[in-house]
């Protein structure tokens, strides 16, 4: 990110709400304007949408092709976090508009968000609090929990940050297995290449999802996948809400056809199915894998590196196409 701002304010469009760092940043060195406060979108495409030369988003707010396509001017779409299925990415390389992410920053916490899910949901952590704050503790055992030291680990994905859930799941003594559409050369010959995801969900004890969300993995995790998993295997979700079938993820936990569920994220986010609510066996997180202090501010400063160096020299750090 620079200090300075570009000569001319150049007219930015914000889609939601986004982190205190950017909104200020961009407010002191663009034009901001803020989609969501506009009453009349209407016109302000009409009147404002030739002058916005850039877009800031995120992988929450996504943009559309209607909007890409009714901001002729339109350069730049820098989006926060590092999944952007939610942009239409064939309307922005039609117009030649530039999208970043911001991959690498936030590896470290969403895997670490992977293995506190499998810890929690084994060791049924939630749910063991509920116990001791409801008293019950005074009348009542806990009932045992499930190890997971030395299980089996499946990754659904291995691209960056499957990698950080491998490395820590090793700590833990866990063999790891992936599914990729291809195997990878650059990974340890001890991780096991799976080219069939039922196969792997039948070897797995904890199955990690880590794909990219989008129409290619919609419910790439489905009723087969769930019984291949089994009733002793545990899914794990810190990708995106739509690769799983929830309705078919439900019905699974309910019949006992898994073991459990541990889930950052969900089909119609904020919206939790009260089913998944009512089970012990679920530990639910508000999609919230990349959200510490930590690396929302590095995930921030990506976006606002990108911004300005476009703006500034028409190079950006992390260009998705
Ligand atoms: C963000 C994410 O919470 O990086 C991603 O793809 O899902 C999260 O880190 C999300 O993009 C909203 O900014």
């Amino acid at each position: 990110m620079t200090d300075s701002a570009p000569a001319n304010p150049i007219d930015v469009l914000m889609l939601g709400p986004l982190p205190p760092a950017i909104t200020a940043h961009v407010d002191s060195h663009y034009r901001l304007h803020r989609w969501w406060e506009i009453k009349d979108q209407a016109d302000f495409l009409q009147t404002q949408g030739p002058s916005i030369r850039g877009i800031v988003t995120s992988g929450r707010y996504g943009a559309s092709r209607e909007l890409i396509e009714s901001l002729p001017a339109l350069e730049i779409i820098a989006s926060q976090g590092v999944g952007y299925d939610p942009i239409d990415i064939p309307a922005a390389k039609a117009r030649n508009v530039v999208v970043t992410n911001t991959p690498g920053v936030l590896n470290d916490c969403v895997a670490d968000t992977a293995l506190a899910l499998i810890l929690n949901v084994s060791r049924r952590l939630c749910q063991a609090d509920r116990f001791v704050r409801e008293g019950r503790w005074l009348n009542e055992p806990f009932p045992l929990t499930v190890k997971p030291s030395g299980k089996r680990c499946g990754i659904v994905g291995l691209g960056n940050i499957g990698l950080q859930v491998a490395k820590r799941a090793e700590a833990f003594d866990m063999s790891i297995a992936y599914y990729n559409r291809r195997p990878r050369s650059d990974v340890p010959d001890r991780y096991r290449y799976y080219g069939d995801l039922i196969q792997l969900a039948q070897d797995s004890d904890f199955l990690v999802v880590v794909v990219p969300g989008g129409a290619g993995t919609r419910h790439l995790i489905n009723d087969a996948v769930l019984n291949a998993l089994g009733p002793k295997g545990y899914l794990i979700n810190v990708a995106r809400g739509t690769v799983v079938d929830e309705s078919a993820l439900i019905g699974a936990l309910q019949d006992g056809r898994i073991a459990g569920a541990g889930l950052d994220v969900f089909e119609h986010e904020p919206q939790v199915p009260q089913a998944l609510l009512e089970m012990d066996q679920v530990v639910v997180f508000p999609h919230l894998a990349s959200g510490t202090e930590e690396t929302r501010e590095a995930m921030a400063n990506l976006v606002l590196s990108n911004l300005d160096g476009w703006f500034r020299q028409r190079q950006v750090l992390t260009p998705v196409v």
